[in-house]
């Protein structure tokens, strides 16, 4: 059996994209997945155009802790090789998740630290780790107290920009921890998905200014899918290109109190 490659937001434009070109290249996958009803039908479709892909769907909803938890319990050592963290979300509004977090932190950060981290043993020594980061997140500073906004602090894309930051932060001390793993960042550019409708009255007519310049789903995978299969570590995959993580991004004192903050957290 050949070992599998995790993709998270299977059922998402990109998420989808990766599968089916994963798919393509014969690698077997475990779809890890929120709505097992639209993962059936994301599965269904992919099957129908690569006939005999070895896919497998698996719950996993980022926002809760115990359901890491039991994804993670469900993976048995050697089976996977690759984990992609692709899913993310842009909450439209303020809420807390059953374990106390923000929603958009939930899912675009503590959800994939603690299945990364759960994963780690599981996994082999040189595995990929590819985390789907975005060019939000050059605008923002980090700190310990930016893992918890609170109500007033919460704006739909300054939230999800400080948690991608947050990603980018343990991305790479997870890199500085476990020199072996192969952890690259993939940055897809701007893609016409359902992310990017922010829930406002204007959205459909900023769709149609502005989607059509927008990468389509297929494209603006292809960085991660690159990063996947690459023999390179500590990169940003953005475009066709990898490129070195900017220095900007450079600050091991404050990844490892971010780590330290949100290890207690997790009780990890
Ligand atoms: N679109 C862009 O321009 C853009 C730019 C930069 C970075 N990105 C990043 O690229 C990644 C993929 O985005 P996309 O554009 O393909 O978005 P998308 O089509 O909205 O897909 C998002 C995926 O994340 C999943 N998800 C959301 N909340 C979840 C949860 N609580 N637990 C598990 N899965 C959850 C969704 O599942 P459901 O189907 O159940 O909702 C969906 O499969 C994200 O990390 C995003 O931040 C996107």
């Amino acid at each position: 059996m050949n070992p599998a490659t995790i993709v998270t937001g299977a059922t998402g434009s990109m998420g989808a994209a990766a599968v089916e070109a994963l798919a393509l290249r014969g690698v077997p996958v475990i779809m890890a997945c929120r709505n097992l009803a639209k993962a059936e039908a994301v599965k269904a479709g992919i099957l129908s155009r690569v006939p005999g892909a070895d896919l497998e769907i698996r719950q996993l909803d980022l926002a809760s802790m115990a359901s890491v938890r039991r994804f993670a319990d469900g993976i048995v050592p050697g089976e996977v090789l690759a984990l992609f963290n692709n899913a993310g979300v842009i909450s439209k509004g303020y809420s807390v998740t059953e374990d106390g977090f923000e929603n958009t932190f939930a899912v675009n950060y503590f959800g994939p630290w603690l299945l990364t981290c759960l994963l780690l043993p599981k996994l082999p020594a040189d595995a990929r780790i590819v985390n789907m980061i975005s060019l939000t997140c050059r605008f923002v500073p980090l700190d310990e107290q930016t893992l918890h906004p609170s109500e007033k602090d919460f704006r739909q894309l300054g939230t999800y920009a400080r948690a991608k930051r947050a990603l980018v932060s343990f991305s790479m001390e997870l890199a500085r921890r476990n020199p072996s793993l192969f952890v690259n960042l993939a940055d897809p550019g701007i893609v016409a998905s359902d992310m990017i409708d922010l829930g406002h009255w204007y959205d459909p007519l900023a769709d149609a200014l502005f989607k059509p310049f927008c990468r389509k789903p297929e494209s603006g995978v292809q960085p991660a899918l690159r990063a996947l299969a690459s023999d390179r570590r500590n990169r940003c995959f953005i475009g066709k290109s990898d490129r070195e993580i900017p220095g900007r991004y450079e600050d091991p004192d404050m990844d490892a109190r971010i780590w330290a903050t949100t290890q207690k957290l997790m009780e990890f």
